[in-house]
This record gives C-alpha cells, structure tokens and sequence, in this order.
C-alpha cells in the first residue's frame, strides 16, 4: 500500500514535472514589444577558436612597465557594480546598433584587473565616504565618515583629533611638487572628493547649514566640508576642481530648468559666504594664473596653456544627468569635456599630476532604481576615459578604472542574445513580464506589486511600461525609498606604470597605496631608491 502509493507520487511529480517543462517551453518567452538586437558575426566553431587565440596572444603578449607613474589618473565609478559593468557594456553596443554582449568599454582591454574588498571597519555594505578615505588616503574606516581613521565615530565631531585625520594621495602628490585635482558630476563637496581634501565625522556636512546644531559650541574648529575645500590646505592647492554644488559654496544659487537646488539631500549655504568668489580672491593673492567658470560655454573659452589653476563648478546640486544634458540642451560639460580641460590643465606641469575623475551619478542613478539612467551614466564615464587615453601617454601614465562599492541591481531572466538591456527579459511563472534589470530593494517596490483577487500579493503587470524610458523606475523587491548599496567585491582595472600590482583579491586601501607607490610619492618611496 505504501509503496504503491509512493509510486503513484513519483509518477505525479514526473508527469507534472513535463507539464511545467511543456508549458514553460510553448510559452512566448520575449514579450512582443521586445527590441532585440541583430548579431552582425557568425559565432561557428572557428569563430570561437580564432577569438580564443587571439586572447592567448594577447595575455602572452603582456609585459610589465615598471618605469615610475609620472602621472596618475584614478576613474571611480561610483556604485559600478560588475552587475553594472556588464550591463552598461551591453547598453553601449546597443546604442551603436550592435547586439551588446560582444561590446568592450574601453578599460576591459586594460591588461591588469583586481577584485576589491569594499567592507568598512564597521559595515559590511560601505558607504561612498568610507570607501573613498581607503582608496585615496589607503586607510579603512567608519560609515559615513570622510578623512578620518576608525577612532573616528559616526557625526561625533569630539572625536575628530589631529592623530585622526588622514594625509590622502592629493597630499603626497602635492608634497611632490605633482599638480592635482579632481573632476565629478556630483558636488564638489560630496563623499568621493571630500575625502581628498576634508576630514570630517559625518560626510553630510558638506555646508554650514548641514552642521548638527551646537556644533559650533561643542567643537568649535569643525568646519563643513565645502570650506575646508576652499580654504585649507590641499584643497587650497588643487590645480582642479570641477563638478557641481554652486549652493554648497554660496548661498546666491538660482534655478534655472535642469538645474535644481536639492532642499532634501543637497545643503544650502547660510553663513553669507561666498566660497567661490573666495577661491578667486585666495588664487589672486597668491598671485596664481587662475579661472573660474560656471558654465561649458565658460570652460572653452579658457585656454588652459594661460592658466594653472581652475575651478569649475557647472551647477547648484549634481551635475545633470547626461541624457538631461541633451535633451535640455544644458550649458554643462560632460564629464569627458570635464576630464579633457582637466588633463589639459595639470599636463602642463613636468613633475606630473594626481587626478580623479568621478562618474558619481552613476550610484544616485541606482538609488532612485534608474537602471536605464545608471547605464547612461556608465556609457558618459566610458567616454570619459576613452578621452582621457587619447590624451596621455600609458608608458608614464598609471590609468586606473574602479568603484567604490556595489549596488543591488541585477541582470536576470533569460533575455534572449542582443534583447534589449533596458526592457524586459521575459515572462515569468506568474505569467507577467520582469524588467532584465531588478533591484532587490529601492523605491521601485512601490507600484510593483498589486493584491489579487484571493487577497495574496502579486506582481503588478507591467507590459505597458514604458521601461525602456531613463525616468523608468525598474522594480523593487522590498522597499526602502533610496536603494542600498550591495556588498559584494568591485572590481579594478589598471593599465600603465606598475598597473600588475593589481593582480588578485585586494583591501580597497591598498589603492592608495600603490597608487603612491608606482607613482613613487607618499609613504611608498623605498623602490624608488633603486636605481
Ligand atoms: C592659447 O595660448 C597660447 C599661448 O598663450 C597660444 O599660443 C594659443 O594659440 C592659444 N590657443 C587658443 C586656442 O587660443
Ligand atoms: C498584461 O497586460 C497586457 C497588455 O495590457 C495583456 O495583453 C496581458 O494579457 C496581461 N497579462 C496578464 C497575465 O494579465
Ligand atoms: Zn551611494
């Protein structure tokens, strides 16, 4: 009885399991309103093998330039993922007609890569702050903090001591007699930049009226971020300085279209400065060759063989998106128009320079659970460093290209070859479609799920989206209004002096630290005694 019972039960199983299989193979898999893309080669046998031995050729091919990094340009691509990566590799060849998949952003053929722990000392998801005090001052520390070491805690400015503060890389670049500076598309006082120049127990603070009240009282030598940038020492010597966050620095900010002030997350200055007229005076004092420009039209009309020092500062809150740019036809630079006046600007100097260029919209693109915006994002920063390459030279340039940490985005379904990145993968179990990038959390769970009629959740049908759109809010699975970021390890590629240093899975403070020691500045100089 209980055996044939048993019998009866695997039979059932086995028989449902070819109904699954039969229904899961007759069901349409690519919603009709799918764009997918042709493959243009024919991937055959020989296809492969030629591919690979073109590969074997290359790797075999790989020599390690061991002069000294003249130059050192680091691309962060805040919050890009390999998720990210992959995906923004797809979006870009799509964007060129091709199917996506075979399409290299330009620093995937760079010779060197890593993978990079992003854990702080305190989270095991870092935060933007954190993660840019480990690779560019090469020390771990707090979430949320800028600068700073772990002695440091989260917006307790008591704790903020001298031994605390850290020297980062723009420090011992500057000590070299190097010029540096930094390029973004977010504020200049945001998380990545601020931990070149600042030091500061909460990286929110990034103006006066940011500061938790009795701030003053209880310590009184803390300083918002945006002063520290214009006023002390290294930001005081940065060559560049581009981005955006005009009402970070003075309080006169208007809006125009395309260019908000952010009330909820960005700050407004209330203390009467004007930092940026500041920096001018301060430039003019010490008699430097400088300018200061607010707008692209602005920027080219600089000759940067007549200046030494430049600060750029493009809008009120982030620097737009740049399909925003476009479509308004906004008076910004991108950020390879940024990266190029930069270069140009600390080229001109024969001890080199320190220079990181952020694609810092990238991540604020994710946390809204833009996924179409993030990949546009990701194709501006590849422009960027394919500008940057045609500028410099790899035998005495150290070119690194990383993130600060992951997001939660993924890249799920079985979307056939070359469908389109920004639209749906295919239909699932419950037979409604799911956008090929998802997110497991963020404000796109709101309008995702619906209650059906026997009172259970259910997956809202999204067929008529529009999800290709850059407004598109990509599904979430749980809610959180800004998306967090994901854990998982980043990843780094490196091309010129002493890029093989980057070789296996690496702590995201050792960044700084061979940074400085290809480049033979910092706390790095002993194999530059060598002859
Ligand atoms: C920039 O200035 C240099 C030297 O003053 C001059 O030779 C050059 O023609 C200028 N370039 C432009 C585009 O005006
Ligand atoms: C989802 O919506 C589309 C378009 O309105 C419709 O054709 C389709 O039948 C719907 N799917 C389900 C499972 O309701
Ligand atoms: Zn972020």
């Amino acid at each position: 009885m209980m055996i044939a019972r048993r019998t009866i039960l695997v039979l059932a199983v086995a028989f449902l399991g070819t109904l699954v299989e039969s229904t899961y193979h007759s069901r349409p898999l690519v919603p009709s309103n799918v764009k997918v893309f042709p493959t243009a080669r024919a991937e055959d046998q020989a296809f492969w093998y030629a591919e690979a031995q073109n590969e074997i050729a290359q790797s075999l091919a790989r020599t390690e330039n061991n002069n000294v990094a003249k130059n050192v340009i680091l691309f962060l691509g805040d919050g890009m993922s390999v998720a990210t990566i992959t995906a923004g590799r797809i979006y870009k060849g799509q964007q060129l007609g091709q199917s996506g998949e075979e399409y290299k952003l330009v620093w995937e053929d760079f010779p060197d890569l890593a993978m990079i722990k992003t854990y702080d000392v305190d989270r095991q998801v870092p935060d933007s702050a954190s993660t840019a005090t480990a690779y560019l001052c090469g020390v771990k520390s707090n979430y949320y903090t800028t600068g700073v070491d772990s002695s440091v805690k989260l917006e307790d400015c008591m704790s903020v001591t001298e031994e605390s503060k850290l020297s980062s890389i723009a420090v011992w670049a500057l000590e070299a007699g190097k010029r540096t500076g930094f390029v973004t598309s977010t504020r200049v006082s945001h998380a990545t930049p601020s931990a070149l120049y600042a030091h500061s127990a909460s990286r929110e603070w990034e103006c006066d009226a940011s500061l938790p009240l009795g701030t003053a009282l209880r310590c009184p030598d803390t300083k918002d971020i945006a002063r520290q940038l214009i006023e002390d020492y290294p930001g005081s010597d940065f060559n560049v300085i581009m981005g955006g966050g005009y009402s970070c620095l003075s309080g006169d900010a208007v809006e125009t279209p395309g260019d908000p002030i952010n009330l909820e997350y960005g700050c407004v200055r209330a203390d009467g400065r004007n930092l940026f007229d500041q920096w001018t005076i301060n430039q003019e004092a010490k008699g430097r060759r400088h300018a200061a420009v607010r707008t692209f039209t602005d920027l080219k009309a600089v000759n940067a063989s007549d200046v030494d020092y430049i600060l750029g500062v493009f809008a009120n809150d982030h620097v737009a998106y740049e399909h925003l740019k476009r479509e308004l036809n906004l008076d910004m630079p991108t950020l390879a128009d940024m990266t190029e006046a930069a270069i140009s600007v600390l080229q001109a100097s024969d001890a080199g320079y320190f220079l990181l260029v952020e694609g810092g919209r990238i991540d604020l693109a994710h946390h809204d659970n833009l996924a179409n915006t993030a990949l546009d994002e990701t194709a501006a920063f590849d422009d960027a460093i394919r500008r940057a390459l045609s500028l410099v030279n790899t035998e005495e340039t150290l070119v690194i290209v990383t993130s600060d940490h992951s997001h939660v985005a993924t890249i799920n379904g079985y979307p056939h070859r070359g469908q389109d990145i920004t639209g749906f993968s295919g239909i699932m179990d419950d037979g409604l479609p799911l956008p090929t990038i998802t997110y497991t959390n963020g404000p796109g769970w709101i309008g995702s799920y619906v209650v059906d009629e026997n009172g259970n959740a259910a997956r809202r049908n999204l067929t008529d989206d529009d999800v290709t759109s850059y407004d598109y809010v990509h599904s979430a699975g749980a809610l959180r209004y800004s998306e967090t970021h994901g854990g998982d390890d980043v990843a780094l590629f490196a091309v010129g002096p002493m890029s093989h240093l980057f070789q296996r899975t690496h702590e995201q403070s050792f960044i700084a630290h061979a940074m400085a020691y290809a480049a033979c500045i910092g706390p790095n100089l002993d194999h530059c005694a060598q002859p």
